[in-house]
Protein backbone atom coordinates (compact mmCIF):
# COMPACT_ATOMS: atom_id res chain seq x y z
CA UNK A 1 0.00 0.00 0.00
CA UNK A 2 1.21 3.49 -0.94
CA UNK A 3 1.88 5.74 1.92
CA UNK A 4 0.07 9.41 1.67
CA UNK A 5 2.74 11.62 2.02
CA UNK A 6 1.11 15.74 3.19
CA UNK A 7 3.36 18.51 2.49
CA UNK A 8 2.78 22.64 2.66
CA UNK A 9 2.56 24.66 -0.15
CA UNK A 10 1.47 28.57 -0.28
CA UNK A 11 -0.43 29.29 -3.13
CA UNK A 12 -1.04 33.03 -4.12
CA UNK A 13 -4.32 33.96 -6.04
CA UNK A 14 -6.52 37.05 -6.43
CA UNK A 15 -7.25 38.45 -3.31
CA UNK A 16 -10.94 37.66 -1.93
CA UNK A 17 -10.83 34.08 -2.59
CA UNK A 18 -8.13 32.28 -1.16
CA UNK A 19 -11.31 29.92 -0.09
CA UNK A 20 -11.94 29.07 -3.39
CA UNK A 21 -8.06 28.00 -4.21
CA UNK A 22 -9.29 25.23 -1.31
CA UNK A 23 -12.55 24.51 -2.72
CA UNK A 24 -10.86 24.07 -6.58
CA UNK A 25 -8.39 21.18 -4.81
CA UNK A 26 -11.07 19.40 -2.73
CA UNK A 27 -13.52 19.56 -5.95
CA UNK A 28 -10.98 18.05 -7.99
CA UNK A 29 -10.12 15.08 -5.77
CA UNK A 30 -7.29 16.36 -3.55
CA UNK A 31 -7.29 16.02 -0.03
CA UNK A 32 -6.76 19.30 1.81
CA UNK A 33 -5.74 18.17 5.67
CA UNK A 34 -5.83 21.79 6.73
CA UNK A 35 -5.39 25.68 5.95
CA UNK A 36 -5.46 29.20 6.63
CA UNK A 37 -4.94 32.35 4.73
CA UNK A 38 -2.09 34.80 5.68
CA UNK A 39 -2.02 38.24 5.71
CA UNK A 40 -2.60 41.72 7.68
CA UNK A 41 -6.32 41.46 6.21
CA UNK A 42 -8.73 39.35 4.72
CA UNK A 43 -8.15 40.14 1.02
CA UNK A 44 -4.06 38.48 0.99
CA UNK A 45 -4.39 36.87 -1.91
CA UNK A 46 -2.52 34.00 0.21
CA UNK A 47 -3.61 30.59 1.51
CA UNK A 48 -1.00 27.95 3.22
CA UNK A 49 -2.66 24.29 2.79
CA UNK A 50 -1.13 20.80 4.06
CA UNK A 51 -2.15 19.10 1.10
CA UNK A 52 -1.42 15.41 -0.13
CA UNK A 53 1.46 15.63 -1.94
CA UNK A 54 0.49 14.35 -5.69
CA UNK A 55 -1.19 17.99 -5.87
CA UNK A 56 2.59 18.47 -6.97
CA UNK A 57 2.07 16.72 -10.23
CA UNK A 58 -1.20 18.69 -10.99
CA UNK A 59 -0.40 22.38 -9.88
CA UNK A 60 -0.45 23.91 -13.39
CA UNK A 61 -3.77 22.66 -13.95
CA UNK A 62 -5.41 24.38 -11.23
CA UNK A 63 -7.17 27.56 -12.29
CA UNK A 64 -7.40 29.85 -9.34
CA UNK A 65 -3.89 30.22 -8.54
CA UNK A 66 -1.19 32.62 -9.87
CA UNK A 67 1.47 31.16 -7.78
CA UNK A 68 2.83 28.26 -5.89
CA UNK A 69 5.27 27.60 -3.37
CA UNK A 70 6.35 24.29 -1.27
CA UNK A 71 6.75 25.80 2.53
CA UNK A 72 9.48 24.66 4.50
CA UNK A 73 8.84 26.53 7.66
CA UNK A 74 6.08 29.32 9.26
CA UNK A 75 6.25 30.55 12.24
CA UNK A 76 6.26 34.16 14.57
CA UNK A 77 8.78 36.58 13.77
CA UNK A 78 10.88 37.39 17.04
CA UNK A 79 10.20 41.29 16.64
CA UNK A 80 9.67 44.06 14.40
CA UNK A 81 12.98 45.67 14.55
CA UNK A 82 15.77 45.41 12.27
CA UNK A 83 18.31 43.07 15.00
CA UNK A 84 14.86 40.86 14.68
CA UNK A 85 15.22 40.35 11.60
CA UNK A 86 19.04 39.33 11.37
CA UNK A 87 18.22 36.89 14.35
CA UNK A 88 15.46 35.43 12.69
CA UNK A 89 17.48 34.82 9.57
CA UNK A 90 20.31 33.11 11.43
CA UNK A 91 17.76 30.95 13.14
CA UNK A 92 16.17 29.30 9.86
CA UNK A 93 17.19 25.83 9.11
CA UNK A 94 18.40 26.77 5.30
CA UNK A 95 19.50 23.35 5.11
CA UNK A 96 16.76 21.86 3.08
CA UNK A 97 17.67 24.89 0.70
CA UNK A 98 21.77 24.10 0.46
CA UNK A 99 21.23 20.16 -0.54
CA UNK A 100 19.32 21.99 -3.83
CA UNK A 101 22.23 23.54 -5.06
CA UNK A 102 24.92 22.32 -7.69
CA UNK A 103 27.76 24.92 -8.78
CA UNK A 104 26.07 25.90 -11.74
CA UNK A 105 22.03 26.33 -10.09
CA UNK A 106 21.50 30.56 -10.19
CA UNK A 107 19.29 31.51 -7.43
CA UNK A 108 17.24 34.62 -6.42
CA UNK A 109 15.71 35.56 -2.71
CA UNK A 110 12.38 37.40 -3.02
CA UNK A 111 10.26 38.71 -0.27
CA UNK A 112 7.09 40.12 -0.10
CA UNK A 113 6.68 41.92 3.49
CA UNK A 114 3.11 43.06 4.55
CA UNK A 115 2.25 45.47 8.12
CA UNK A 116 4.79 47.78 10.42
CA UNK A 117 8.39 47.16 10.63
CA UNK A 118 11.67 48.37 10.86
CA UNK A 119 12.92 47.10 8.04
CA UNK A 120 12.30 46.77 4.56
CA UNK A 121 11.64 43.85 2.05
CA UNK A 122 15.25 44.52 0.58
CA UNK A 123 16.91 43.75 3.83
CA UNK A 124 15.21 40.53 4.16
CA UNK A 125 16.24 39.34 0.42
CA UNK A 126 20.15 40.65 0.91
CA UNK A 127 20.18 39.19 4.30
CA UNK A 128 19.07 35.80 3.93
CA UNK A 129 20.32 35.60 0.41
CA UNK A 130 23.90 36.45 2.31
CA UNK A 131 23.32 33.84 4.69
CA UNK A 132 21.94 31.18 1.70
CA UNK A 133 25.74 31.82 0.18
CA UNK A 134 27.63 31.39 3.25
CA UNK A 135 25.62 28.34 4.07
CA UNK A 136 26.46 26.68 0.48
CA UNK A 137 30.06 27.68 0.89
CA UNK A 138 30.42 26.09 4.34
CA UNK A 139 28.75 22.87 3.91
CA UNK A 140 29.48 22.65 0.03
CA UNK A 141 32.36 24.35 -0.40
CA UNK A 142 31.59 26.77 -3.69
CA UNK A 143 29.76 29.50 -3.56
CA UNK A 144 26.43 30.24 -5.41
CA UNK A 145 25.85 32.14 -8.12
CA UNK A 146 23.10 35.01 -7.61
CA UNK A 147 20.64 35.68 -10.49
CA UNK A 148 18.22 38.63 -10.06
CA UNK A 149 16.60 38.32 -13.46
CA UNK A 150 16.36 34.62 -14.75
CA UNK A 151 17.48 32.57 -11.68
CA UNK A 152 16.82 29.11 -11.37
CA UNK A 153 16.25 28.47 -7.84
CA UNK A 154 13.85 30.83 -6.16
CA UNK A 155 13.85 31.11 -2.17
CA UNK A 156 10.75 33.61 -0.80
CA UNK A 157 10.99 35.00 3.01
CA UNK A 158 7.81 36.88 3.20
CA UNK A 159 7.08 38.76 6.43
CA UNK A 160 3.52 39.53 6.99
CA UNK A 161 2.72 41.27 9.99
CA UNK A 162 4.15 39.23 12.95
CA UNK A 163 4.64 35.99 10.91
CA UNK A 164 7.29 34.82 8.64
CA UNK A 165 7.17 32.19 5.78
CA UNK A 166 10.05 30.82 4.15
CA UNK A 167 9.50 28.87 1.18
CA UNK A 168 10.79 27.68 -2.55
CA UNK A 169 8.92 28.92 -5.34
CA UNK A 170 7.71 26.20 -7.57
CA UNK A 171 6.32 28.24 -11.02
CA UNK A 172 7.85 30.74 -12.26
CA UNK A 173 5.73 32.55 -14.71
CA UNK A 174 2.53 33.18 -13.04
CA UNK A 175 -0.48 31.06 -13.62
CA UNK A 176 -2.97 34.05 -14.73
CA UNK A 177 -1.06 34.23 -18.21
CA UNK A 178 -2.90 31.74 -20.02
CA UNK A 179 -2.01 30.55 -23.58
CA UNK A 180 -4.98 31.09 -25.23
CA UNK A 181 -5.11 34.82 -24.92
CA UNK A 182 -4.43 35.68 -28.60
CA UNK A 183 -6.87 39.01 -28.32
CA UNK A 184 -6.97 40.97 -25.61
CA UNK A 185 -10.02 43.48 -24.58
CA UNK A 186 -9.34 46.80 -22.60
CA UNK A 187 -11.40 44.87 -19.50
CA UNK A 188 -10.23 41.30 -19.25
CA UNK A 189 -11.13 39.55 -16.51
CA UNK A 190 -8.42 37.77 -14.81
CA UNK A 191 -8.40 34.35 -15.51
CA UNK A 192 -8.12 32.59 -11.84
CA UNK A 193 -11.08 35.10 -10.89
CA UNK A 194 -13.41 34.22 -13.92
CA UNK A 195 -12.66 30.48 -12.89
CA UNK A 196 -13.76 30.97 -9.07
CA UNK A 197 -17.08 32.87 -10.26
CA UNK A 198 -18.00 29.90 -11.77
CA UNK A 199 -17.03 27.68 -8.90
CA UNK A 200 -19.47 30.06 -7.44
CA UNK A 201 -22.31 28.94 -9.32
CA UNK A 202 -21.71 25.52 -6.85
CA UNK A 203 -23.34 23.79 -9.81
CA UNK A 204 -22.20 19.81 -10.61
CA UNK A 205 -19.15 19.87 -12.55
CA UNK A 206 -19.99 17.04 -14.46
CA UNK A 207 -23.82 18.42 -15.52
CA UNK A 208 -25.18 19.05 -18.30
CA UNK A 209 -25.59 22.94 -18.20
CA UNK A 210 -26.96 25.83 -20.40
CA UNK A 211 -24.60 28.71 -19.33
CA UNK A 212 -24.55 32.39 -20.29
CA UNK A 213 -22.41 35.17 -20.14
CA UNK A 214 -24.24 37.88 -21.52
CA UNK A 215 -21.50 40.46 -21.46
CA UNK A 216 -18.33 38.23 -23.05
CA UNK A 217 -16.01 40.98 -23.85
CA UNK A 218 -12.74 38.51 -24.88
CA UNK A 219 -14.82 35.55 -23.70
CA UNK A 220 -12.95 34.29 -20.36
CA UNK A 221 -15.73 33.61 -18.41
CA UNK A 222 -16.77 31.11 -20.97
CA UNK A 223 -13.59 29.56 -21.36
CA UNK A 224 -12.86 29.11 -17.85
CA UNK A 225 -16.34 27.64 -17.54
CA UNK A 226 -16.43 25.35 -19.93
CA UNK A 227 -12.65 24.09 -18.29
CA UNK A 228 -14.65 23.83 -14.83
CA UNK A 229 -18.31 22.71 -16.86
CA UNK A 230 -16.65 19.88 -18.54
CA UNK A 231 -20.42 18.92 -20.06
CA UNK A 232 -21.77 21.84 -20.26
CA UNK A 233 -22.19 24.00 -22.79
CA UNK A 234 -21.72 28.13 -22.97
CA UNK A 235 -23.18 30.85 -24.92
CA UNK A 236 -21.89 34.07 -24.79
CA UNK A 237 -23.59 38.04 -26.08
CA UNK A 238 -21.37 40.91 -26.53
CA UNK A 239 -22.49 43.87 -28.79
CA UNK A 240 -19.55 44.55 -30.65
CA UNK A 241 -18.54 42.44 -33.53
CA UNK A 242 -14.98 42.92 -33.09
CA UNK A 243 -15.02 41.87 -29.87
CA UNK A 244 -17.18 38.70 -30.81
CA UNK A 245 -14.84 37.79 -33.26
CA UNK A 246 -11.99 38.10 -30.92
CA UNK A 247 -13.79 35.80 -28.07
CA UNK A 248 -14.03 33.39 -30.72
CA UNK A 249 -10.35 33.26 -31.31
CA UNK A 250 -9.39 32.98 -27.50
CA UNK A 251 -12.59 29.91 -27.70
CA UNK A 252 -10.85 28.52 -30.32
CA UNK A 253 -7.82 28.60 -29.13
CA UNK A 254 -8.61 27.36 -25.73
CA UNK A 255 -9.80 23.95 -27.96
CA UNK A 256 -13.50 24.84 -26.28
CA UNK A 257 -15.30 25.69 -29.11
CA UNK A 258 -17.47 22.57 -29.78
CA UNK A 259 -19.16 23.56 -26.25
CA UNK A 260 -19.23 27.39 -27.02
CA UNK A 261 -21.37 29.76 -28.88
CA UNK A 262 -21.05 33.31 -29.62
CA UNK A 263 -23.85 35.87 -30.19
CA UNK A 264 -23.76 39.39 -31.61
CA UNK A 265 -26.42 41.29 -30.46
CA UNK A 266 -27.89 43.32 -27.39
CA UNK A 267 -28.20 41.81 -23.87
CA UNK A 268 -30.23 44.58 -22.59
CA UNK A 269 -33.01 42.67 -25.27
CA UNK A 270 -31.70 39.05 -24.11
CA UNK A 271 -34.99 37.29 -23.96
CA UNK A 272 -35.88 38.43 -27.84
CA UNK A 273 -32.68 36.23 -28.70
CA UNK A 274 -32.43 33.20 -25.55
CA UNK A 275 -35.30 31.74 -23.67
CA UNK A 276 -33.95 29.74 -21.24
CA UNK A 277 -30.74 29.36 -19.32
CA UNK A 278 -29.30 27.17 -15.94
CA UNK A 279 -26.83 29.84 -14.91
CA UNK A 280 -25.46 33.45 -15.90
CA UNK A 281 -21.54 34.51 -15.10
CA UNK A 282 -20.87 37.88 -16.03
CA UNK A 283 -18.55 41.15 -15.89
CA UNK A 284 -21.17 43.86 -16.46
CA UNK A 285 -19.02 47.30 -17.88
CA UNK A 286 -18.85 49.24 -14.22
CA UNK A 287 -18.95 52.37 -16.05
CA UNK A 288 -15.96 53.67 -14.59
CA UNK A 289 -13.34 52.40 -17.23
CA UNK A 290 -15.51 51.98 -20.28
CA UNK A 291 -19.00 54.01 -21.40
CA UNK A 292 -22.03 51.30 -22.42
CA UNK A 293 -23.77 51.90 -25.36
CA UNK A 294 -26.11 55.27 -25.43
CA UNK A 295 -27.32 54.67 -21.76
CA UNK A 296 -27.21 55.80 -18.31
CA UNK A 297 -25.26 53.19 -15.76
CA UNK A 298 -28.37 52.73 -14.02
CA UNK A 299 -30.75 52.22 -16.47
CA UNK A 300 -28.07 49.76 -18.19
CA UNK A 301 -28.18 47.85 -14.98
CA UNK A 302 -32.13 47.99 -14.50
CA UNK A 303 -32.03 46.77 -18.36
CA UNK A 304 -30.29 43.58 -17.99
CA UNK A 305 -31.05 42.39 -14.46
CA UNK A 306 -34.34 42.48 -15.53
CA UNK A 307 -33.65 40.45 -19.03
CA UNK A 308 -31.80 38.02 -16.42
CA UNK A 309 -34.50 37.00 -14.62
CA UNK A 310 -36.30 36.78 -17.76
CA UNK A 311 -33.76 34.00 -18.76
CA UNK A 312 -32.84 32.20 -15.95
CA UNK A 313 -34.86 28.73 -15.32
CA UNK A 314 -36.35 28.59 -11.87
CA UNK A 315 -34.16 27.93 -8.68
CA UNK A 316 -31.39 28.95 -10.91
CA UNK A 317 -27.75 31.29 -10.36
CA UNK A 318 -26.36 34.36 -11.37
CA UNK A 319 -23.02 34.78 -10.38
CA UNK A 320 -21.79 38.76 -11.01
CA UNK A 321 -18.91 40.94 -10.57
CA UNK A 322 -19.13 44.68 -10.00
CA UNK A 323 -17.78 47.82 -7.75
CA UNK A 324 -21.24 49.63 -8.77
CA UNK A 325 -22.59 47.57 -5.43
CA UNK A 326 -25.51 50.50 -5.14
CA UNK A 327 -26.77 49.51 -9.00
CA UNK A 328 -26.50 46.18 -8.84
CA UNK A 329 -28.06 45.48 -5.54
CA UNK A 330 -31.43 48.09 -6.39
CA UNK A 331 -31.76 46.40 -9.45
CA UNK A 332 -31.44 42.57 -8.34
CA UNK A 333 -34.48 43.83 -5.87
CA UNK A 334 -36.44 45.14 -8.34
CA UNK A 335 -36.14 42.15 -10.58
CA UNK A 336 -36.62 39.84 -7.83
CA UNK A 337 -33.45 38.08 -8.08
CA UNK A 338 -32.23 37.11 -4.09
CA UNK A 339 -28.37 38.30 -3.31
CA UNK A 340 -27.23 34.57 -1.68
CA UNK A 341 -24.29 35.90 -1.44
CA UNK A 342 -21.18 38.68 -1.34
CA UNK A 343 -18.07 38.76 -1.28
CA UNK A 344 -15.25 41.40 -2.06
CA UNK A 345 -12.01 40.92 -4.04
CA UNK A 346 -9.57 42.88 -5.84
CA UNK A 347 -9.47 43.38 -9.22
CA UNK A 348 -7.70 45.71 -10.94
CA UNK A 349 -6.30 47.96 -8.37
CA UNK A 350 -9.83 47.94 -6.95
CA UNK A 351 -12.26 46.44 -4.99
CA UNK A 352 -14.92 45.19 -6.46
CA UNK A 353 -18.03 42.45 -5.44
CA UNK A 354 -18.82 39.39 -6.42
CA UNK A 355 -22.75 38.75 -5.85
CA UNK A 356 -24.39 35.20 -6.43
CA UNK A 357 -28.28 35.72 -7.41
CA UNK A 358 -30.92 33.24 -7.09
CA UNK A 359 -33.97 33.55 -9.26
C1 LIG B 1 -16.26 44.39 -18.63
S1 LIG B 1 -16.41 43.83 -20.25
C2 LIG B 1 -16.34 42.08 -20.11
C3 LIG B 1 -14.93 41.58 -20.19
C4 LIG B 1 -14.86 40.07 -20.21
N1 LIG B 1 -15.27 39.48 -18.94
C5 LIG B 1 -13.45 39.61 -20.56
O1 LIG B 1 -12.75 39.03 -19.71
O2 LIG B 1 -13.01 39.86 -21.69
C6 LIG B 1 -18.09 44.08 -20.63
C7 LIG B 1 -18.45 43.78 -22.08
O3 LIG B 1 -19.86 43.99 -22.26
C8 LIG B 1 -20.06 44.47 -23.57
N2 LIG B 1 -21.38 45.12 -23.63
C9 LIG B 1 -21.71 46.36 -23.17
N3 LIG B 1 -23.03 46.58 -23.35
C10 LIG B 1 -23.53 45.45 -23.91
C11 LIG B 1 -24.83 45.06 -24.33
N4 LIG B 1 -25.87 45.88 -24.21
N5 LIG B 1 -25.00 43.83 -24.84
C12 LIG B 1 -23.95 42.97 -24.97
N6 LIG B 1 -22.69 43.30 -24.63
C13 LIG B 1 -22.49 44.52 -24.09
C14 LIG B 1 -18.90 45.41 -23.80
O4 LIG B 1 -18.68 45.61 -25.17
C15 LIG B 1 -17.76 44.67 -23.10
O5 LIG B 1 -17.05 43.88 -24.01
Amino acid sequence: MSQVVAVTLMFTTVPGIEDIVIRELTIKGFTVYSWHRIGVSELSGRVIAEVEDNVLRSIRTFRTVEKAYLVLSEGEIPGRDYESLRKLINDLDVDPIVDLFTPHITFAVRSVRAGEHEFTSMDVARLLGERVREEVRRLRGFYPIVNLDAPDLVIELDIIGDRYVLAIELIHRSLRQRRYRVYHHEATLNPPLAYAMNIMLNYDRYGNYILLDPLAGSGTIIIEGLHHYVRSMYYGVEIYRYNCAGALRNIVEAGVHDRACMICSDSTRLSNFIRYCDGIVTNPPYGIRMKTIDESIRRFYMKILREFARVLRDGGRAVVITPRRGLLEHAARVSGLEIVERRDVEQGGMISSVYVLSR
